[in-house]
């Protein structure tokens, strides 16, 4: 009766005490360390080796270790029965609303376009923008991307969103759909990617679409590098249309040493860092749906698997 975890990327030890400190009954391992593939009942994963999951005959459910489960979604072969979960926990939220203010204000004073001047002992000013004379516009409006649009909108910023679906009535205006896609773009002058990345928002971020954003417009994508065509957004750097963009995800992760964006004077790179999970933080939901899962109860932050998160 195992949890195992399936994550070359993780340091396992962690979220093997985390887990185990929280439930001392149930047995927890790293999925190399299994010898009966029969006893292995829920997987936690995170880029789990592709195609392994049908190998463990009595496997109920496969959790997340975050927030985003494109890399479980992208896996096309996990059977029907098994339920997909993820995590949903206020601190990454928070973490990302936190994230997203240092970039936007990052933006607004300046701050790389000064260290660049640093570089060459060069004082230089320039005028900056304020908080009052920039719209945020937050593509995802689900549990976190309302959850930035609150927080930003309590720090001032005026907020709108956009999501596949109406959603729940918020304090912000919210747009979705297709149909009312270029009508919120327009609006933006600061975006910020907090999508799920599924079939349908895969490249979403691309030539056509950034057109769309006033000329000067800065972006940021907290999303997965999977929803930004990177020639799309070098060109729209390049030719002066956005003013900038900090990317905290890529298509490719490590992002390649060759890549272009490293080193762009318009682009800020932080690798994967917007928001971490801290396993001692989501270890009690974990163990509730391990106990859900072996009890065929409803599982807490189920995934839609038609909808893809
Ligand atoms: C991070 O990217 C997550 O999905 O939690």
């Amino acid at each position: 009766m195992s949890l195992v975890i399936f994550s070359k990327v993780h340091k396992i030890k962690p979220w093997i005490d985390a887990l185990k400190k929280e439930a001392p009954d149930i047995e927890v391992m790293a999925y190399d360390k299994v010898e009966d593939n029969s006893k292995v009942l829920f997987a936690l994963a995170w880029n789990h080796p592709r195609g392994i999951f049908k190998d463990y005959p009595n496997l109920k459910c496969v959790s997340s270790m975050g927030a985003g489960v494109d890399h479980i979604m992208f896996d096309p072969d996990i059977p029907e029965q098994v339920r997909i979960a993820r995590i949903v926990d206020p601190l990454l939220s928070q973490d990302l609303a936190e994230f997203a203010l240092s970039q936007i204000m990052n933006h607004l004073r300046g701050i790389t376009h000064y260290k660049l001047l640093q570089q060459d002992s060069t004082w230089k000013k320039s005028m900056y923008l304020r908080i009052s004379e920039v719209n945020v516009g937050i593509m995802g409006t689900g549990m976190i991307g309302n959850h930035v649009a609150t927080f930003l909108s309590s720090c001032g910023f005026s907020v709108a969103g956009w999501g596949k679906n109406p959603g729940k009535p918020a304090d912000y205006p919210r747009y979705h759909g297709t149909d009312q896609l270029d009508d919120f773009l327009q609006k933006t002058s600061i975006l910020i990617c907090l999508l799920p990345l599924t079939p349908d928002t895969k490249g979403i971020l691309n030539k056509e679409t950034l057109e769309k954003l006033p000329r000067g417009a800065f972006v940021i994508n907290l999303g997965r590098g999977g929803h930004v065509v990177d020639d799309d957004l070098m060109e729209a750097l390049n030719n002066g249309h956005l003013s900038g963009a900090s990317l905290d995800v890529f298509e490719q992760e490590p992002l390649p040493a060759d890549h272009p964006f490293w080193k762009h004077p318009k682009i800020q790179i932080t690798p994967h860092v917007a928001s971490l999970t801290t396993a001692a933080s989501v270890a009690p939901q974990i163990i509730e749906n391990y106990r859900r899962a072996i009890g065929n109860q409803p599982l807490l932050n189920l995934v839609n698997r038609e909808q893809g998160y």
